[in-house]
């Protein structure tokens, strides 16, 4: 399989070796209810990632424990041998219990456990970047030395070529910066959760890709008559809208919807050809100011 060179979205450079198209995919929405377990179509699994990179996708988004190891196995299954060009992220920070709970684990045994295991599922002798996610405990007044300090170790071993970040605070990003290169920020931000707009603005400052996740409003999808209004005026689907807002809002940004589906794929990659006019995009920001109010 080889990438085509036009990446949808264009492409957003995270690193010296390291361009992504804009627009990628998130791969969570492979696993089974409650991202836990195997998916109820694994063969559209395949064929969704796939179409993905046949249409110029060369980001996408994942996790071992996304299953576990269930997602990390379709991709392996779906893309392997890896073409050229292609980046998958992973994150580790977390682990599930048998009832598909999602449990801390960021020691720096458990992180170097996660390591190896996205090594092994998702058959590669180095990870493109790997993201500490800080989600499962604590919260954002937290030293995350410790952990990314652990992290940093296996980049300069080799296992890693770069490092981010995910549900962190602008804080703990000055921390991690203090230890090593932060090429992305995995945050939670949409159209309509807004809070995390200082961070898009440092990372646009720092060169740092900010890749938002939930940006369709992941398991609560958006639902806003503003956003009805302007995609119906538009032509384009509200998701499109969505992301295109999201595209537009700052050069910085790297998206990756998660979908199950070739059709709603496909549609989301159509975000890449709508760029909004001023009028809708002070339409659309009005939806975060009402969300905060
Ligand atoms: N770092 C973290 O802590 C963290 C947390 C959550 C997610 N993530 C990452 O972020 C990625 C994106 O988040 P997400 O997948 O949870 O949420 P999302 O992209 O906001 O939304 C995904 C949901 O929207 C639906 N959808 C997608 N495209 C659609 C379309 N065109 N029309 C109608 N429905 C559509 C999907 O259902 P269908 O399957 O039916 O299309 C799915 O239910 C994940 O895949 C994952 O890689 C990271």
């Amino acid at each position: 399989m080889t990438v085509p060179v036009t990446a949808p979205g264009g492409a957003l450079v995270l690193a010296d070796g390291l361009a992504v198209s804009r627009l990628g995919y998130g791969a969570m929405q492979l696993a089974g209810p409650g991202v836990f377990g195997p998916p109820r179509d694994r063969d559209e699994a395949i064929a969704v990632l796939r179409t993905a990179v046949e249409s110029g996708v060369t980001h996408i988004d994942t996790a071992d424990f996304y299953g576990p190891r269930v997602v990390n196995e379709i991709i392996r299954e779906a893309l392997a041998p890896y073409p050229d060009g292609l980046h998958i992220v992973t994150k580790v920070g977390a682990r599930r219990g048998p009832d598909g709970s999602w449990l801390p684990a960021v020691s720096p045994a458990e992180l170097v456990a996660q390591v190896h295991d996205n090594l092994a599922s998702l058959g590669v002798a180095a990870l493109d970047v790997v993201n500490y996610r800080h989600a499962e405990h604590g919260g954002p007044a937290d030293s995350i030395a410790e952990a990314f300090g652990a992290l940093a170790e296996l980049r300069r071993d080799g296992l890693i070529r770069h490092l981010g970040l995910s549900s962190v605070s602008v804080s703990q990003l000055d921390e991690a910066q203090a230890i090593a290169p932060v090429v992305t920020v995995q945050n939670e931000y949409n159209l309509a959760a807004r809070g995390d707009d200082a961070m898009v603005d440092r990372c646009e400052r720092d060169g740092i890709a900010y890749v938002p996740f939930f940006p369709l409003g992941g398991f609560t999808p958006l639902q806003s008559d503003i956003l009805t209004r302007v995609a119906d005026r538009l032509g384009h689907s509200r998701q499109q809208v969505a992301l295109a807002w999201l595209l537009r809002r700052s050069p910085a940004i790297a998206l990756i919807p998660g979908t199950s589906s070739r059709a709603h794929l496909r549609e989301n990659l159509g975000a890449a050809d709508l760029r909004l006019p001023d009028d809708a995009m002070a339409e659309l920001d009005a939806i975060g100011s009402a969300a905060a109010s």
